[in-house]
């Protein structure tokens, strides 16, 4: 077992490099099991969910070679299986769109539901209209989750929520059916938009991502190409965040600005000041934040997964403020552990009260999943003492060299084995 032993309270100074984007790299990963030829992906992001993404692709056949830390060739031409085992798909959210590049590519697919984060119920009722609307049976055998066709035809599917993964899934096993593919109430997250365009890259032919009308007109063939995956808009206002919160100037680089729009607009209603270049952003903040209200919603609005972090930040402001979640159901669980750390907080249904605090106090506290985890490392560096974060395989599924990239900051982070580590080491 690991754990992050934070000394806090120092301002963080100096320039972070944004990796490639999680969200995107889990869905773009996939989506390369429907090309007829080789693809080199560049910017993937070096993080556990990834990981587990190839290994399983490897587990299906994919040839996979590692060109540098963050670019890899994989050649699907030698995929022979359809099944994403639950041990492949454990821990892994985005087991999901096995779901659609297998259904794309072979007409049928075998995979384990979801891992990851766990805040709620996560259904897929709506990935699972979409392929059937697209001509698919889709059933549950074994505690797996099985599609299959003839062949898939264009239809017309109306989300009933707006769905990152249903728009996705949908995406995949649409891009080569045969006709026009028409998905209304559409997810329009920049992820969604990244996906579309290295899908397009391939030869594909898709309209309208961005917007909530996505227009699909399936082709016959997809062909390898070479693309690089975007910033990580999450890791990217989690580097703000904790700028503002340490009381920090942090030069946040490789990002594109207009993916950050309502994080730097929630940012400078705390006092921040945010400074925009072309592909970077600065945050300098000179005082202790100010209060205010969050709402999340699906983009544009602000993210969902930016919420504990900014939660984080007013935890620590002069006044009162609500942060409302608009998305997920419960994911305020991170809440009794910045409690723990001294933070005032009321929790009712969607919305928390936070009556800021002048400051924390360090305390063992637990990632309770990969965003709550942010919101830990956020509180230690801005708190002085010792912070000891647990379960950081959580933060290491989405945040590439953590620790690195926050020393070089100025904070006093470590990753630490503890006993049990010892003895697993000993024991081996
Ligand atoms: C994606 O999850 C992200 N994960 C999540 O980020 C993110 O929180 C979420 O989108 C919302 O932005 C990945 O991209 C891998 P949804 P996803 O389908 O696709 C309901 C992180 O921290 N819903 O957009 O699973 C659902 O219950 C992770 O990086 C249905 O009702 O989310 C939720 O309330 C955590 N039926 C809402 O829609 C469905 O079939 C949005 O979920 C699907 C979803």
């Amino acid at each position: 077992m690991e754990k992050f032993v934070i000394s806090g309270g120092k301002s963080l100074n100096g320039t972070v490099r944004i990796s490639g984007a999680k969200n995107a790299a889990v869905a773009i990963l996939p989506a390369v099991l429907l090309a007829d030829s080789p693809c080199i992906i560049e910017n993937i992001p070096n993080i556990s969910d990834v990981t587990n993404i190839l290994l399983a692709m490897k587990a299906l056949g994919a040839n996979i070679r590692t060109i540098n830390k963050s670019t890899v060739e994989i050649d699907p031409r030698h995929v022979n299986s359809f099944v994403v085992s639950k041990q492949m798909a454990e821990g892994m959210r985005a087991s999901s769109y096995f779901l659609g590049a297998l259904l794309g590519r072979m007409k049928k697919a075998r995979v384990a539901p979801p891992g990851g984060c766990n805040f709620g119920v996560r259904p897929i009722d709506q990935h699972i209209k979409g392929f059937e609307a697209l001509g698919a049976k889709i059933t549950f055998e074994g505690g797996l989750v099985e599609g299959y066709a003839d062949e898939l035809y264009g239809s017309s599917i109306y989300l009933d929520v707006v769905s990152v993964g249903a728009t996705i899934n949908i995406m995949l096993a649409a891009v080569k059916a045969k006709g026009l593919t028409v998905i209304e109430n559409a997810a329009r997250e920049p992820h969604i938009v990244d996906l579309a365009n290295f899908l397009n890259s391939m030869g594909a032919n898709i309209m309208g991502a961005g917007t909530n009308i996505i227009k699909i007109r399936g082709v016959d063939t997809l062909l390898g190409t070479t693309y690089s995956i975007i910033p990580d808009q999450i890791e990217a206002g989690t580097y703000m965040a904790a700028a503002v919160a340490t009381g920090g100037n942090v030069l946040i680089d490789n990002v594109t600005p207009k993916h950050l729009e309502s994080i730097i607009a929630k940012l400078r209603e705390t006092g921040a000041e945010i400074l925009e270049y072309d592909e970077a952003v600065r945050v300098i903040m000179n005082r202790r934040p100010k209060k205010c209200n969050v709402k999340t919603m699906p983009h544009p609005g602000f993210p969902t997964d930016m919420q504990p972090q900014i939660a984080t930040v007013l935890a620590l402001a002069e006044g009162t403020s609500i942060v409302t979640e608009g998305v997920w159901d419960s994911r305020f669980r991170y809440v009794d552990q910045l409690t723990l750390m001294g933070a005032d907080i009321q929790v009712d249904g969607k919305m928390a009260v936070i009556t800021g605090v002048q400051s924390l106090s360090g305390a063992p506290v637990k990632a309770v999943d990969l965003r709550a985890g942010a919101a830990m490392l956020i509180a230690g560096l801005a708190t002085k003492g010792i912070t000891e974060v647990e379960e950081i395989e959580r933060i290491d599924r989405g945040y590439e060299d953590v620790v690195e990239k926050f020393s070089a900051l100025g904070a006093d982070i470590k990753r630490v084995y503890t006993p049990e580590t010892n003895e697993i080491l000993k024991q081996a």
